[in-house]
């Protein structure tokens, strides 16, 4: 008798890395994945980065602790995670109003927050943009939120939507929560600008909205310092907020999961109180972090000679990424597309929101085996000068025939 699960029904596949799993079945030799947000180097490959490889070297060698780590995770760590936020000499750090859990990638980190969120202020309501990554709509809502929208990507010009983003937050009720892309918007590539961002500080404060900042690509953007700009301008006001980092990106540590959250309160007494809380959804769902990627950071970061290697590393990947970008323009304009793609060129990160349409990204599939999201967004991170020719031809012949 095998009854019990007879009316579980499939879910359907993950909109990002579901794409992967089809990518990895096809047998087109020519296949191309511009899918998920990974980054490949010139030969299509995820190496480890070299610094990653030395410091895990060197832990090796380290005296071997077998122990559980705190529940809040290395503390160390916790530590580097908050002067690569904040800058070494922030004032939140002098007051020791910030706190930082490590957590499983950036992921969990949105998963801790969004918990915390909801149990504290049941009332609110939580607002992504419009488009936002595809992973932010079921975190918040398997939390028990209602979630809501903020216009920020302008179909027809391609740029950011700013002043309907401004009514959009102007007219939500005191008190909610704003999910807000810090640097490298995931879809769009478009982040709003320093005087923006100062707008939107002062509306914060004005409305009482609790900002919660997806930090995921910090150094992917114009660099380390630049991109944490946001972050800055709401610690330097002062305001209450959360952040959630991951390092799969800038230390290539996809699979190693390493991210944290941190949360910004009024004073030290308030953080640490929130601190308890967020422990207790720690240790409701996996106790306690795994080290061997938050080791590497901190070990990384907290050596000179290190931090400048993996700098350099990281600032090589930004700048292959912004070279593709710029060839993809190109190569399509040449090709006799004109503009029609210009707007690619002034986004930021590791994507393009292309504006394909879901039927030309379902054609680049069928027919040249070059997987994207039915949103449109490719990853530029996945293109090389050996497949860059194949996916310009293939985006040229689907679009004409449109
Ligand atoms: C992406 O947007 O492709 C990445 O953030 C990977 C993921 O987990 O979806």
């Amino acid at each position: 008798m095998s009854f019990q699960f007879a009316a579980i029904t499939a879910a359907p596949a993950d909109p990002i890395l579901g794409i992967r799993q089809k990518f990895l079945a096809d047998a087109n030799p020519r296949k191309v994945d511009l899918s998920v947000g990974v980054y490949q180097n010139e030969k299509g490959e995820t190496p480890l980065l070299e610094v990653v490889r030395e410091a895990r070297q060197r832990l090796l060698t380290d005296d071997y602790q077998a122990g559980y780590l705190p529940i809040d995770g290395l503390p160390g760590y916790n530590q580097q995670v908050q002067k690569l936020l904040f800058g070494g000499d922030a004032q939140i750090l002098e007051e020791r109003r910030a706190v930082t859990i490590q957590s499983v990638g950036g992921t969990s980190a949105l998963r801790y927050g969004a918990d915390f969120l909801r149990r504290h202020y049941p009332q609110a309501k939580l607002f992504l943009s419009d488009p936002s990554w595809d992973n932010h709509r079921p975190i918040f809502e398997r939390a028990g939120f209602e979630v809501g929208t903020y216009p920020y990507y302008e179909a027809h010009s391609g740029g950011l939507n700013f002043a309907g983003m401004l009514s959009a937050l102007e007219s939500m009720p005191e008190g909610s929560v704003v999910l807000l892309h810090t640097a490298c918007h995931n879809p769009t590539g478009l982040d709003p600008h320093a005087r923006q961002w100062q707008q939107l500080i002062e509306l914060f404060k004005e409305r009482r909205l609790i900002a919660f900042l997806d930090f995921a690509y910090q150094g992917f953007g114009r660099g380390l310092e630049e991109d944490a700009f946001a972050v800055r301008l709401f610690a330097e006001a002062g305001l209450c907020f959360l952040v959630a980092s991951s390092f799969s990106k800038n230390f290539s540590l996809y699979r190693r999961r390493t991210g944290a959250l941190t949360v910004a309160a009024a004073d030290e007494e308030q953080a640490k109180r929130v601190l308890s809380q967020i422990k207790t959804d720690v240790r409701t769902n996996n106790s306690n972090p795994p080290v061997d990627g938050a080791a590497i950071v901190n070990l990384v970061l907290g050596d000179k000679e290190l931090r400048s290697r993996w700098e350099g590393e990281l600032a090589a990947m930004r700048a292959r990424i912004n070279q593709m970008r710029a060839l993809l323009v190109e190569k399509l304009s040449q090709a006799g597309l004109g503009d029609r793609f210009g707007h690619i060129a002034g986004q930021t990160g590791m994507f393009s929101y292309s504006g394909l349409t879901p039927a030309q990204v379902e054609r680049l599939e069928k027919d040249f085996g070059i997987y994207a999201l039915s949103s449109g967004r490719i990853c530029v991170a996945a293109l090389n000068t050996k497949n860059l020719d194949y996916v310009t031809e293939a985006i040229v012949k689907t679009a004409r025939q449109s």
